[in-house]
């Protein structure tokens, strides 16, 4: 099944909340929050009191994407503000397992992310105990990049590897999703589409969010 989750990075901050319910009404089921420190990233954004006033004004589950250095000392805030999948960078932490299960033990649903220069393979050790994985289209800490294509034969090595080793993790791909690349993103086997510029970035957050996840359903049908 085919989710778009739209990214709040390129939200209007001020009006947050009617930001995200337009996308979601538009189609979002999920809802991406970048969480970015100024030292795993060069930006800075949101922390734990907007992730628990926003888990107020969504119905929809909070997607935390942790950009952040140290993730183990910050997991439970985030998990106790209401985030409810939680995901860290394999090159975020030097105990990729003991962050993944501090996740699982706060009880979030366990995502581990990699950047654009990061194999697959360096992942093969934790895939049995991850929910998601979420492969970088661009490189983090900004939004409105543009779509790094080598990210789509990393989605399909990570299909083969599921397949193969009959594991049931989900696929989310971030960065640079538009009307041109959510297709081939689709086609390579992504299942969550994280979507920031493309959603907030002009006109009308509903609009844009239902534009993109029909043309996200129409590569779906044409594949199969
Ligand atoms: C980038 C963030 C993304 C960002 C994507 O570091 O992880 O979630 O919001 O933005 P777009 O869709 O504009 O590439
Ligand atoms: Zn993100």
């Amino acid at each position: 099944m085919i989710e778009l989750a739209p990214s709040i990075l390129s939200a209007d901050f001020a009006r947050l909340a009617e930001d995200a319910n337009a996308a979601i009404r538009g189609g979002g089921t999920v809802l991406h929050v970048d969480v970015m420190d100024g030292h795993f990233v060069p930006n800075i954004t949101i922390g734990p009191p907007v992730v628990k006033s926003l888990r107020k004004a969504v119905d929809v589950p909070l997607d935390c994407h942790l950009m952040i250095e140290n993730p183990d000392e910050y997991i439970p805030a985030f998990a106790n503000a209401g985030a409810d999948w939680i995901s860290v960078h394999q090159e975020a932490t030097r105990h990729l397992n003991r962050s993944l299960e501090l996740i699982r033990h706060h009880g979030a649903k366990v995502g581990v992310v990699i950047n654009p220069a990061t194999p697959v393979q360096t992942l093969g050790e934790v895939l049995d105990i991850v929910d998601y994985v979420l492969v970088m289209s661009v490189n983090p800490g900004f939004g409105g990049q543009t779509f790094i294509r080598g990210a789509l034969e990393k989605v399909r090595k990570l299909a083969t590897m599921r397949a193969a080793r009959g594991l049931d993790f989900r696929i989310e791909i971030d960065g640079g999703i538009d009307l041109q690349t959510v297709g081939p993103a689709v086609r390579a086997g992504a299942e969550i589409l994280v979507a920031g510029s493309h959603i907030f970035g002009r006109g009308n957050p509903a609009e844009n969010a239902a534009g993109l996840l029909h043309a996200a359903q129409d590569a779906m049908l044409l594949q199969a």
